[in-house]
């Protein structure tokens, strides 16, 4: 079997990567460990930027985000007894961000695939890469050979491709964080019209939502907590003593229909390429999510990839294959320091001391009082410009 380009995983990041080499008349072949129904289905990430809104409307899978995804343009940040609006509208005027589920995108990518003919293969055993420093590459998989002329490891941070990459050719930078996010997926109407960002001296929370009748929370917890430790009763405890802290605020309960574990880490692979093999996304990279940002590298990555694969098949140029990594790279340390930067403003470290913590009370102060300090924030949040493939 053969094609152009063979994608591995269907994530947002290959499955968008397809999409949008297909809209450029590239064929390719997307392999994916899981089958249909789980992809479609894991509650990961919602907030999207504005440049990933306007890839996924110009790309023509815009639809249902536009009808069903909530544009929020401000952003609450609550803390010693009082909130502050972080305000879009007025800090990067028509720049704003909409609360869409990561797994509705994922559907919708999926369905175009399949409409427009696409070839995904899911519940895909024993991926591996071969011959990568060569101009003839290939994957194989359930005793299958899938040959190419370009491999997207598009597999997420515990995927085969990066693993491949010979060693020494990798730069790779970590951080762990003393602790973990526990996610919440509730049935009930969200008890605020936009994100809540909430610092307390039990640790950090965060109020957000899926739609109408069904919000999301995040409460931090300890890095190895157990699931087991937090029935729903103590979930909404716990929610209501970090949300409840402004006179008149109430939040609405309901019956909780998902619950997981994220491990709060920060990863970077430089560069994003061996031979030819291209990382995209969480392969590649993963941030702390307190700045909602890993969603939206992947579809940054992937708009850079298909150029560069574009006018390789177009001209058989590889200027922008080459500059790729780096291109990506910008964005993605720029992505790193804020979620590190909104991280540290927002959670408790145990090893913060009273000295710490006045300090991460000043720093809120000045975000919620200066206006070039909150324009920083803002900027970033909503997304930086895109780079454009050298
Ligand atoms: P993924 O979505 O991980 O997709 C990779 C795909 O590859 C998966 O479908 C996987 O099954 C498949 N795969 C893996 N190994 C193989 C293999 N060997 N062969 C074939 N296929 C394979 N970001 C936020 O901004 N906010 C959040 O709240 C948030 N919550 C998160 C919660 C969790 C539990 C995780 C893991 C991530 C979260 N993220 C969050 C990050 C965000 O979801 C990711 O950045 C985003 O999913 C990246 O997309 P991706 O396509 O690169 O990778
Ligand atoms: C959501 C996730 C985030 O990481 C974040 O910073 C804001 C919102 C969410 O899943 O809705």
């Amino acid at each position: 079997m053969r094609t152009q380009v063979a994608i591995i995983g269907a994530g947002p990041a290959g499955l968008l990567l397809s999409h949008l080499l297909h809209l450029r008349g590239i064929a390719s072949v997307v392999l994916e460990l899981r089958d249909r129904a789980y992809a479609e289905g894991r509650v990961r990430a919602g907030v999207l930027e504005q440049g990933t809104v306007d890839t996924l409307i110009d790309a023509g899978v815009g639809d249902r985000m536009l009808r069903e995804g909530m544009p929020h343009h401000g952003i609450e940040l609550r803390y010693g007894g009082r909130s502050h609006r972080i305000a879009f509208e007025e800090l990067v005027p028509g720049r704003a961000i909409t609360v869409y589920g990561q797994q509705e995108v994922v559907k919708d990518l999926i369905a175009a695939r399949l409409r427009d003919g696409g070839d995904l293969r899911f519940e895909v055993d024993d991926v591996a890469v071969h011959d990568l420093a060569t101009e003839h590459p290939y994957v194989t998989f359930g005793g299958e050979r899938l040959d190419c002329d370009f491999i997207a490891g598009c597999d997420g941070f515990h995927g085969v491709s990066r693993p491949s990459i010979p060693d020494g050719v990798l730069t790779e930078y970590r951080r762990e964080y003393p602790f973990a996010w526990l996610g919440v997926l509730a049935r009930v109407k969200p008890s605020s019209q936009e994100l809540i960002y909430a610092r307390t001296d039990r640790g950090f929370a965060l109020h957000s939502m899926r739609s109408p009748e069904i919000s999301r929370f995040y409460l931090q917890v300890p890095p190895d907590e157990d699931l087991a430790n937090w029935p729903d009763e103590r979930i909404w405890a716990e929610l209501k003593t970090r949300l409840e802290t402004i006179p008149g605020f109430n939040l609405a309960t309901g019956p909780i229909l998902d619950k997981s574990i994220t491990p709060m880490r920060a990863y970077v692979a430089e560069p994003m390429r061996y031979g030819r093999l291209y990382l995209a996304g969480d392969a590649a990279h993963i941030v702390p999510p307190t700045g909602a940002k890993g969603l939206n590298l992947a579809v940054a990555d992937v708009r850079l990839l298909t150029d560069a694969l574009a006018l390789w098949y177009t001209t058989g140029s590889a200027t922008s294959l080459d500059g790729y990594s780096e291109a990506c790279l910008k964005r993605v340390w720029r992505a790193q320091h804020f979620s590190w930067w909104m991280t540290t403003l927002l959670h408790t470290f145990d090893s913060d001391d009273p000295y710490g913590r006045r300090l991460q009370l000043s720093h809120l102060d000045q975000v919620t009082s200066s206006r070039a300090a909150a324009t920083t924030l803002a900027e970033n949040y909503v997304g930086i410009p895109y780079e454009s493939a050298p």
